[in-house]
């Protein structure tokens, strides 16, 4: 048996709609696209939603469109996909790293504080694995200092706090549809945001900068007018067309997604080398992923290496019984260009370092059969 760790769940209606598009010949930005935004903002209850190619782009375009450039530090948990520090990066901004919290893996508030400096200029939140981050208390830490909240929820979908979606309470909020999200369009991105002019400015910089009021909408022989640096982060209608078809059906998907956690956290309740995913008050998860903490005896920064050799060894045996795994995540500050360029250590994130040397994240998709789900436990129950 062979079980992925994610498989996307694709219908018969999914390549109808595509196949929709491929014959209307029009198959860049455009209908498709305005149509999965607007499905969007129904689902999640964004105001404003801008498609764009991918969530690494989202946040790219949120931070150029919060003015943040050379000079200026970001904020941003340091346990989270490079793309989030990448994104930083590419405006000339410099990334700043704080801790997280390895019962939620989600930014830890106090490290927040402390990383907090006159050049500081934004902070970057990560709704990991589906679970919300707690942007109440980031606010709360950043008080009236005239700091933007940018909210990576790439793998935020269907991640909610006290009755609010993921991505909503910051400036803007970016959301990824690569195959190892809830939902997929192959590639793609989404932002989010209450204010009109953000939106506006975040339409014009995904295309190239074009000025689409002052173009050939009412006259269409003429191009658009281009007075701002834009790029080509643009969406286009084959994908689009797949994100509505299944974010109309969130619900089910999110419901199956939700469906094999439960399962997992009944199965593997009594494994005591595994600390099962938290679920904080409040919280409804999306369970991008199912991620675990593999413990053994000690758990520090010091003794973390010793238990990262055990995790391999389990993930092995995984393996080689059919069942692919992956760590959560990683830490960035400790991948050689961050380290290098702004001369970090491993200990100096501890909590983010340990969640990468030790963290397992199992499969989860929909469609996953009791026999499949059968396997695993099994194989997990029978580990030494
Ligand atoms: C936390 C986080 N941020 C950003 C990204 C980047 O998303 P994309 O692959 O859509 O660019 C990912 C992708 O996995 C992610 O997990």
């Amino acid at each position: 048996m062979k079980i992925p760790l994610a498989k996307p769940y694709f219908l018969p209606e999914d390549a109808e709609r595509i196949k929709e598009v491929l014959n209307s010949g029009w198959v860049v930005q455009g209908p498709k696209v305005s149509e999965f935004e607007t499905a969007w903002s129904e689902f999640t209850g964004a105001r404003h939603s801008v498609a764009v190619s991918s969530c690494t782009t989202a946040l790219h375009l949120a931070l150029i469109a919060s003015g943040i450039g050379k000079g200026d530090e970001v904020i941003l948990p340091s346990f989270t996909w490079i793309a989030t520090a990448n994104a930083v990066e590419y405006t000339g901004a410099k990334p700043v790293f704080c801790d997280i919290n390895t019962d939620t893996f989600n930014i830890d508030s106090t490290s927040l504080a402390k990383h907090i400096s006159a050049d500081t200029k934004a902070v970057i939140p990560v709704h990991l694995f589906g679970l919300s981050a707690d942007i109440d208390s980031v606010s709360e830490v950043l008080g009236d200092k005239n700091i933007t909240v940018i909210e990576d929820a790439a793998c935020g979908f269907g991640a909610y706090r006290n009755g609010e979606h993921s991505g909503l309470k910051g400036r803007s909020g970016c959301f990824s549809f690569h195959p190892r999200k809830a939902i997929t369009t192959g590639e793609g991105g989404m932002i989010v945001t209450r204010n009109e002019e953000d939106a506006a400015i975040l339409r014009q910089l995904r295309d190239h900068g074009a000025n689409t009021e002052k173009s050939s909408a009412n006259v269409p022989y003429l191009l658009p007018e281009f007075n701002i640096l834009g790029y080509n982060y643009r969406m286009t209608d084959i994908q689009a067309a797949l994100g509505t078809a299944q974010v109309r059906r969130a619900d089910d998907i999110l419901k199956k997604r939700r469906a094999i956690a439960a399962k997992y956290d009944i199965a593997l309740k009594d494994v005591e080398f595994l600390s099962l995913p938290k679920v904080q008050t409040g919280c409804i998860h999306g369970y991008q992923s199912y991620v675990c903490m593999f413990v053994s005896g000690k758990m520090d920064i010091n003794s973390v290496d010793a238990v990262s050799e055990k995790r391999n060894k389990f993930m092995q045996y995984l393996s080689d019984n059919g069942i692919s795994t992956r760590p959560g995540t990683h830490a960035v500050h400790a991948q050689k260009y961050y380290s290098e360029k702004y001369g970090l250590n491993h200990s100096d994130y501890p909590n983010s370092y340990i969640a990468d040397r030790c963290s397992v994240a199992l499969p989860v998709y929909p469609g996953m059969t009791d026999e499949e789900f059968g396997h695993i436990e099994e194989v997990i129950k029978k580990y030494k």
